[in-house]
C-alpha cells in the first residue's frame, strides 16, 4: 500500500508523557491504526540480548538482528507483541529492557534497520505513531504532529504506577534518575535525538490529565482537519 502520511498523526515525547495512553485514546477515536514505535526498539533490545549481542558494539547489535522475526496481535487493549513467535509482553516491559533498547537505539546502524519496518505499519484509513523521532524521521511529512513534555517527577510517578498495574515492583527514586539517564541519552545521540519536529504542537501534560490532554489533541486535530 502506498503510504500516505496526511492520515499519519504522530505523537514523540520522552517516557512517561503520556504518549503511549493518548496514542491508543486517539487512535480509537480517529478508528487509525497504531505504532508503539517503542516496542519495537524494546523488541530490538530483547533479540540482541537473546543472541548474546555486545550492547556496547554497534557492528555487533546490527548483525544480531539480521533474522528480526516480530509482529503485533491486536489484543483486547493493548496489540501483544511477538518475537519468534514467543509472545513477550512482559519481557519488553521490564526496566532492564528499557534499559537496552536506550543502549542500542543510539546506533545509526540500528536505526536504519528498523526504519522500513516502522514505516511498514502504515495502513488505510490511518496510523497514530508515538516514539522520539516519528515526526522529524520516521514520518516527517505527517500532517499532524505532537510533541508530549512532562516534568522528569511526573513522569517517574507515572511509570512507577503503570510498573505497579502490571505487578513489577520498583524503586521510585532509582526509577527517576533511570529515565533521566535515558532520557539524556535519548536527547544527545547524534542520529535522530529527541527534539520536537518543527512543525509540531508542544504539549506540556505535568499538570493536566489524560482526559485534558486528549481533549487538547483532538481539538487541534479537528482545527488542522477542518
Ligand atoms: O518509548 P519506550 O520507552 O518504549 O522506548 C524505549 C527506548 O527506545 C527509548 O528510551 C528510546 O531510546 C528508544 N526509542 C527510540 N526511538 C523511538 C522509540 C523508542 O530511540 N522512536
Amino acid at each position: 500500500m502506498t503510504q500516505n502520511e496526511s492520515y499519519v498523526v504522530t505523537i514523540d515525547g520522552p517516557g512517561g508523557s503520556g504518549k503511549g495512553s493518548l496514542a491508543l485514546r486517539l487512535a480509537r477515536h480517529l478508528g487509525f491504526h497504531l505504532l508503539d514505535s517503542g516496542a519495537i526498539y524494546r523488541l530490538a533490545a530483547l533479540k540482541a540480548l537473546r543472541e548474546d549481542a555486545d550492547l556496547n558494539d554497534e557492528k555487533s547489535v546490527v548483525d544480531s538482528l539480521s533474522d528480526f522475526n516480530i509482529r503485533f496481535e491486536e489484543g483486547d487493549e493493548l496489540s501483544i507483541p511477538y518475537l519468534d513467535d514467543e509472545d513477550v509482553s512482559s519481557q519488553i516491559r521490564l526496566e532492564s529492557t528499557a534499559d537496552a533498547a536506550s543502549v542500542i537505539a543510539v546506533y545509526p546502524g540500528v536505526r536504519l534497520r528498523l526504519l522500513d519496518r516502522q514505516r511498514q505499519c502504515f495502513q488505510s484509513p490511518g496510523l497514530v505513531a508515538d516514539g522520539r523521532d516519528m515526526g522529524t524521521v520516521v514520518f516527517p511529512k505527517a500532517r499532524i504532529k505532537f510533541f508530549l513534555y512532562a516534568s522528569p517527577e511526573v513522569r517517574a510517578q507515572r511509570r512507577h504506577k503503570q510498573l505497579i498495574s502490571m505487578g513489577i515492583s520498583v524503586n521510585i527514586a532509582q526509577l527517576e534518575s533511570e529515565i533521566s539517564e535515558r532520557d539524556q541519552r535519548d536527547r544527545d545521540r547524534s542520529e535522530s535525538p529527541l527534539v520536537p519536529s518543527s512543525d509540531a504542537l508542544v504539549v506540556d501534560s505535568s499538570l493536566l490529565d489524560l482526559d485534558q490532554v486528549t481533549e487538547l489533541m483532538i481539538s487541534h486535530i479537528e482545527e488542522v482537519i477542518q
